[in-house]
């Protein structure tokens, strides 16, 4: 069975109504990062921290996976796939894909900040101070902030190196290191880029540019991998 890996970004998202970072009208036209998405902003504000994830959990508690999420559940018939997103939501997961690392962490998760092998599922939206681990420690969004380590990049260079195809779709390849998992990827291996916009890559990396938003294009592509022989 050959090697499917999806780099996904915000822009999967889009289409279930979560908004980017980076586009017009983006979460960082209305926030700055450094009040909200920084260890410092943790320890300067928690309230304000936490306000703005409990804002963006709800959100992603009452989005659904769109026609882009379902189209890599689909291509599990054929391929072994594995998805690699940026993204803290669970779409993917609720649209039914079996293996998705998320590299700058999950939203609804909750995690200790005593001790960060403590990690809670949230089932409610808000994630309040006061909420303690079981060591009597705050509560913190299981979120990779700015400035801190992205503890599941060395595994998913070792799953990129093994793509037979690579599809990068909702990422506007800005923030490093993820967007170099890129250049992780085989000579040899198929290469698409699904985005609307354009993107930052260089196009003689051998990519297949598909101008096209995520919720066409990536079921159209998918369809054709499927139809393939
Ligand atoms: N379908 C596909 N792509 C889309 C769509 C769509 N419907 N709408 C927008 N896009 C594309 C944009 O053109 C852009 O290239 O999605 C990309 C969104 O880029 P960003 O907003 O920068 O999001 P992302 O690349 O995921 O950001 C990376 O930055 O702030 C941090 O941790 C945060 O994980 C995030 C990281």
């Amino acid at each position: 069975m050959k090697n499917i890996v999806v780099f996904t970004g915000a822009g999967i998202s889009a289409e279930s109504g979560i908004k980017t970072f980076r586009d017009t009208g983006g979460l960082w036209d209305e926030y700055d990062i450094k009040d909200v998405a920084t260890p410092e902003a943790w320890e300067r504000n928690p309230i304000l921290v936490l306000d703005f994830y409990n804002a963006r959990r709800k959100q992603v508690m009452e989005a659904q996976p769109n026609t882009a999420h379902k189209a890599l559940v689909e291509l599990e018939k054929k391929f072994n796939v594995q998805i690699i997103t940026q993204n803290v939501d669970d779409l993917h997961e609720r649209a039914g894909s079996k293996k998705v690392l998320h590299l700058h962490g999950e939203i609804m998760k909750a995690r200790s900040t005593a001790d960060p092998s403590i990690v809670h599922t949230l089932k409610s939206s808000n994630l309040l101070l006061g909420d303690k681990c079981k060591k009597g420690s705050q509560l913190r969004p299981h979120i990779v902030w700015f400035g801190e380590l992205v503890p599941n990049m060395e595994l998913a260079y070792l799953l990129v190196e093994k793509a037979d195809i690579l599809i990068v779709t909702g990422t506007s390849l800005n923030v490093h290191p993820a967007a170099g998992l890129v250049e992780y990827a085989p000579r040899d291996s198929a290469k698409y880029i699904i985005d609307p916009n354009e993107v930052n890559l260089l196009m003689e990396e051998g990519f297949t540019y598909i101008k096209k938003n995520a919720g066409n294009g990536l079921p159209e592509l998918c369809q054709k991998l499927l139809n393939e022989k």
